[in-house]
């Protein structure tokens, strides 16, 4: 089969298009026909590798575990082992390889019942194309995780995400205000109005306007972009607030150790686990018309260098959909 393999970390272009050996499913395995993956933060993190944590999962000197970048993906079922109960050939899937990505390839085989960092997939849901559907995991359980697990987000809150038009902060607006939130959204001038769509109430262009000095105060800031500055942000959060932090790296781990936390604010990180459950959660969701998926731009497999250059401008809107079967 077909597959984007790194040999070693380094720039898009160590990603190349080989010939690999078709997998063959264990007995609690399914085997997908990947249909659409994407290019997310985690691939280049995995591939720069950015940062040093990424060389301790996967191999200090060049990649060991995985060497197939990819961590989302929509398909069909090819076969299954003898012990899978809940899928059969010909079911259309979405779902996330987890911390085994491998994604980047025409087949892949996921076990029925893995969860988490292992990966996860369920029913496609029926109003999307395999494109769209590829592209829900990574951010959607992203805003889902820092909203509703870490923010415990409630009707009436008054909700700033910052880095709105990011595919985390697309999907958060979204699920911001489907919890009833008033939501304000943070990203630049030209993504103003497909933002607005997805539901903010208000909207600030960042390049114009510093909403830190503004005097209004939320009851919790997502900083999906790891862009904001952690001294002025708590200022903007009210006694009680929290700052959900997409992005927690070391530096920022750092800072939010030192970070003035007076009056009940709290600085909140963490990594989404994509569960099973969650996944069911956004088809139905989907299903009745709450949520949707942004796409900026779609590219072949075999254009996977520059669809990767393009996600690194930092500058994509949404999301970056890989096509491996055109439909
Ligand atoms: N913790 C977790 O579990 C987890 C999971 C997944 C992803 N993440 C992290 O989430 C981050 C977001 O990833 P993503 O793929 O959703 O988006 P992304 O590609 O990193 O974000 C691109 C968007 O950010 C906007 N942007 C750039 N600079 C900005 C700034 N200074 N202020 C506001 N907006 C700005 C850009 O719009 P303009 O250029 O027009 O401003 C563009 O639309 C990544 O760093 C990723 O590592 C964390």
């Amino acid at each position: 089969m077909k597959a984007v393999v790194f040999e070693k970390y380094g720039p898009p272009e160590v990603l190349q298009l080989k010939k690999i050996e078709k997998p063959t499913p264990k007995e609690n395995e399914v085997l997908i026909k990947i249909y659409a993956t994407s290019v997310t933060a985690a691939d280049w993190r995995m591939r720069k590798p950015d940062p040093f944590l990424a060389r301790m999962m996967n191999g200090i000197f060049a990649p060991k575990k995985f060497n197939i970048l990819g961590i989302e993906l929509a398909g069909v079922v090819e076969a299954v082992g003898n012990e899978v109960t809940k899928f059969q050939p010909g079911d259309e899937i979405f779902g996330t390889t987890g911390f085994t990505f491998r994604a980047y390839a025409e087949y892949v085989c996921i076990p029925e019942d893995s969860d988490g960092n292992d990966g996860s997939i369920t029913h496609k849901p029926t109003n999307l194309t395999f494109g769209e559907a590829a592209v829900i995991p990574v951010g959607a359980d992203t805003a889902l995780f820092f909203l509703r697990t870490q923010g415990n987000i409630q009707p009436g809150q008054k909700v700033l995400i910052y880095g709105a038009s990011s595919s985390v902060g697309s999907y958060g607006v979204q699920l911001a205000k489907h919890f009833g939130a008033e939501v304000t959204a943070v990203c630049s001038a030209s993504n103003h109005e497909w933002v607005k769509e997805l539901g903010a109430d208000k909207m600030i262009d960042y390049r114009m306007e510093d909403f830190t000095q503004s005097g209004e105060t939320y009851d919790a800031i997502f900083d999906a972009v790891g862009k904001l500055s952690l001294s002025g942000s708590m200022k903007a959060l009210k006694d009680g607030g929290v700052f959900l932090d997409a992005v927690h790296m070391m530096r920022r781990s750092v800072q939010a150790k030192f970070a003035p936390k007076k009056n009940n604010k709290r600085i909140l990180g963490g990594t989404a686990t994509g569960l099973h459950e969650d996944l069911i959660y956004f088809k139905e969701l989907i299903e009745a018309g709450h949520l949707k998926p942004v796409i900026d731009r779609t590219y072949p497999l075999e254009e996977i260098v520059e669809a990767t250059r393009y996600v690194e401008t930092g500058r994509k809107k949404g999301n970056v959909v890989i096509t491996v079967v055109e439909t």
